[in-house]
């Protein structure tokens, strides 16, 4: 492999001569792409008609119990929907509430809940605390650190392994400081890393002890079923976990169907164990009197079960795995021989992650820009949106189609190399 600081200056200028060159031509093709962020591929949402037409007559509109969905009632869904997702993020039903469309939104309000009146254990609402603070293992999901960020609580980053994050680093913290009311997690293919929790560090997580008496664990299960290569992350049930070893309180599970059906259109849910079940249903029985059954009938009846939920998402997954195989290709055809850079392979999910090992992220991004390329913002996976190496950019590869993914892949490749070349002194890691 060749090293970017190790080149002779003759082979140096030739190679900046030539990049600059194909980034120009790049500038002058009229290229326009958004990869920003990971949607949902149009060939997937054409794949999901079924959804829009699952209920289309009054008599369909009668859930298994008999419930009249187009009405009132029914306030924390309907049962076969909270089966569905007891299923899906391995949580007794009765624990489990569904939402709107949206999880996002679900734990905005478990966090706004937690501020003005606590959770279970709380002394006090978080909002009378001198100073409340979550682990946030980085990179991760920038929208998290929105929420966080917008009630006004502190955010510790902790480094991902490979398998999660370093878990010795989070016992540390969370046994150390009162202050630390919680950790926000991706376990199963994690956004940006594509990191699955390993039974380990589910099990650590469920039974660390924590300085807080009302400590949680955010655990968003929103890849949950988003395999690439037909082989489901196998992962123990973390709200068993937290039972087993005494803390019924501690997980706060998220799901949602935003990229199994619709974005926006599909169905959410939230879990909570002792205590927090009761105070969040106390505090929803005031929020709202009934959620969209209709659209949670027409989920259950095409979503049905686990196996058709895998059915499914092998279909989604062969679609996107193509997607992802052109990126990591064209990185390795193009960056594999210098050490410019690194990238993760995900098995599934919705992200590569792309690491500069020079760093300029920023000023990497900034060239893609200009010449087309709407990456997301370098910084974006970090806390108050700054990465203190300056290293890591998010690739969505999931919404372009494969023709200007290769596009867009290589002109990143070529900015890449074109930083690396300025920066030339690798990062310490
Ligand atoms: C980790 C994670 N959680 C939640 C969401 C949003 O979920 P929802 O559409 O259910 O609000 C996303 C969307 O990208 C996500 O990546």
């Amino acid at each position: 492999m060749e090293k970017i600081s190790e080149m002779t200056p003759q082979r140096r200028a030739e190679l900046v001569s030539e990049l600059q060159e194909r980034y120009d031509s790049f500038r002058s093709s009229g290229i326009s792409l958004d990869m920003s962020r990971g949607n949902p591929p149009r060939s997937q949402l054409s794949l999901n008609s079924d959804i829009l037409n699952a209920v289309s007559d009054p008599d369909d509109c009668i859930s298994e119990d008999g419930t009249d969905c187009r009405n009132y009632g029914i306030p924390y869904g309907i049962r076969e929907a909270r089966e569905l997702f007891s299923q899906l993020i391995q949580v007794p039903a009765d624990n489990i509430i569904i939402g709107g469309s949206s999880s996002l939104n679900l734990m905005f309000d478990t966090i706004s809940r937690a501020v003005t009146h606590g959770l279970a254990g709380s002394p006090r609402p978080w909002g009378k605390e001198e100073h409340v603070s979550f682990i946030c293992p980085v990179p991760g999901y920038d929208r998290h650190y929105k929420i966080l960020e917008y009630f006004g609580i502190g955010m510790i980053p902790v480094e991902f392994t490979g398998h999660g994050p370093d878990m010795d680093e989070v016992e540390r913290i969370v046994s150390e400081d009162p202050s630390v009311k919680g950790i926000i997690c991706v376990p199963v293919y994690s956004n940006y890393t594509g990191d699955v929790y390993s039974p380990e560090t589910i099990v650590r997580l469920a039974g660390m002890q924590a300085k807080a008496p009302d400590f949680i664990v955010l655990y968003d299960d929103a890849y949950v079923v988003h395999d690439l290569y037909g082989e489901p992350a196998v992962i123990p049930s973390f709200f068993d976990e937290c039972v087993k070893a005494g803390h019924p309180e501690r997980p706060v599970i998220f799901a949602s169907t935003s990229k199994m059906t619709f974005a926006g259109g599909g169905i959410c849910c939230v879990s909570f164990g002792g205590r927090n079940l009761e105070l969040a249903k106390n505090a929803m029985s005031v929020q709202f009197i009934t959620h969209d059954k209709i659209n949670q009938l027409r989920h259950v009846r095409v979503l049905k079960d686990m196996r058709t939920v895998r059915e499914r998402m092998d279909r989604f997954g062969s679609m996107l795995l193509p997607k992802f195989e052109t990126v990591e290709n064209t990185f390795e055809e193009q960056l594999g021989g210098f050490d410019a850079a690194e990238w993760s392979k995900p098995r599934g999910g919705y992200f590569i992650c792309f690491r500069l090992r020079h760093g300029g992220a920023k000023r990497v991004v900034a060239m893609c820009a200009q010449a087309g390329v709407k990456l997301t913002p370098a910084g974006a996976g970090f806390p108050y949106g700054v990465d203190p190496t300056d290293s890591y950019i998010r690739i969505a590869p999931t919404f372009p189609s494969v023709d200007d993914l290769k596009k867009a892949a290589e002109l990143l490749c070529i900015c890449s190399l074109l930083v690396a070349l300025e920066n030339n002194t690798p990062l310490e890691v």
